[in-house]
């Protein structure tokens, strides 16, 4: 059995061909980093174009990597919601017309069930049931998983969402988009005892974030402290630590609330090295076991949403529907 994974929810489209009995066989991942730079963010419409382009020559590249013909599918996953409406419906278009030539299922996959997931592609993967903090440009959330596809969200953003919020201080320190990697690497040169940023909603009960009033402090540091390089490498510093406690402040007490053992860190933000740092403290005093995908499946990919399709497809999943779905706006706990 061989499912194809196509990824087109934002900037990256990623295809990959996934093998129950052999594992990830091949997977390949086009950025878009390079179209969107210049403007400082995602442009949607550019987005879906460049999917567009792209997608189908992947595919190919993705089967001739693997020595496979694509009769030999046995189904096709692609992320089907949350994300960019446009851009979603690429993937998705391509996705169902595939699998109608090659009489075989399309399998709708929602994008964040794809990102907890991506650990389980690694060795030591976690068993069930685990807690699971979700941070990508898009979401943040605190989801309690009992099995595969059993969710309960337990705490989210209230608005921005933890990369989104990298993103836009980069922005406004000046950094190039994509903001979080590039404020990381700001933030090594930065001094630690300069700055202390707020822990937004920890001295309040409670599962649910906040990190846009970062945003402003980070703002008005930078207007009261001036603009030189060393201020912004400090701020970024102090806020990249302000979000990486509040995160493992969060976890903690949802570990202690659940009295699970096992943590699942997932999404673009789970590739940052000081957030790493943090969890993998707290997993030691909660004598518990963090769980990360491999830094290149932290952020988009297609090699997950192969897994989550394969995942699907065992649990009963059925789509013999030739209606091209997407679902730009999906909770994970109604899937
Ligand atoms: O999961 P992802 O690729 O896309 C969404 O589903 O949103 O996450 C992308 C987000 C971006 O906001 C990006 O700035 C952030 O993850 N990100 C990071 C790091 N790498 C990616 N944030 C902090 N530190 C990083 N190393
Ligand atoms: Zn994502």
């Amino acid at each position: 059995m061989i499912i194809l994974g196509i990824e087109t929810s934002c900037d990256e489209t990623g295809v990959a061909l996934y093998d129950p009995e052999r594992g990830l066989v091949a997977h390949i991942l086009h950025s878009q980093i390079s179209l969107h730079a210049k403007y400082g963010g995602v442009v949607p419409e550019l987005a879906s174009r460049d999917h567009i382009q792209k997608l189908a020559g992947l595919v190919e590249n993705v089967l001739a990597k693997a020595g496979i013909q694509k009769e030999a599918l046995s189904a096709i996953a692609y992320a089907k919601g949350p994300g960019l409406a446009g851009a979603l419906l690429v993937g998705a278009a391509f996705a169902t017309s595939l699998a109608f030539a090659l009489n075989i299922p399309a399998i709708g996959v929602h994008h964040m069930e794809a990102h907890l997931l991506a650990p389980m592609l690694e060795t030591n993967a976690p068993a069930y049931p685990f807690l699971a903090l979700l941070v990508s440009g898009g979401h943040t959330l605190l989801v309690k998983v009992q099995e595969f596809g059993k969710y309960a969200i337990l705490g989210e953003s209230l608005d921005d969402a933890a990369g989104e919020a990298f993103d836009k201080v980069g922005k406004i320190l000046g950094l190039p988009y994509p903001g979080g990697p590039n404020l990381t690497k700001l933030a090594r040169q930065g001094n630690p005892k300069r700055f202390k940023f707020p822990r937004p909603m920890t001295n309040r009960p409670g599962l649910d974030f906040s990190f846009s009033g970062l945003k402003t402090f980070a703002l008005n540091t930078l207007h009261e402290y001036g603009d030189d390089a060393q201020t912004k490498a400090d701020i970024a510093y102090a806020f990249q630590d302000a979000v990486a406690d509040t995160l493992r402040v969060k976890c903690k007490r949802a570990l202690e609330f659940t009295g699970l053992k096992r943590l699942v860190v997932a999404g673009g933000v789970s590739a940052n090295i000081a957030l790493r740092e943090k969890l993998n403290r707290l997993v030691k005093e909660q004598h518990a076991t963090v769980y990360y995908p491999r830094l290149e499946f932290c952020t988009d990919n297609g090699a997950m949403i192969a897994y989550t399709g394969y995942q699907r497809l065992l649990h009963g999943e059925k789509t013999a529907s030739l209606a091209i779905e997407i679902k730009p706006r999906w909770e994970i706990d109604s899937i």
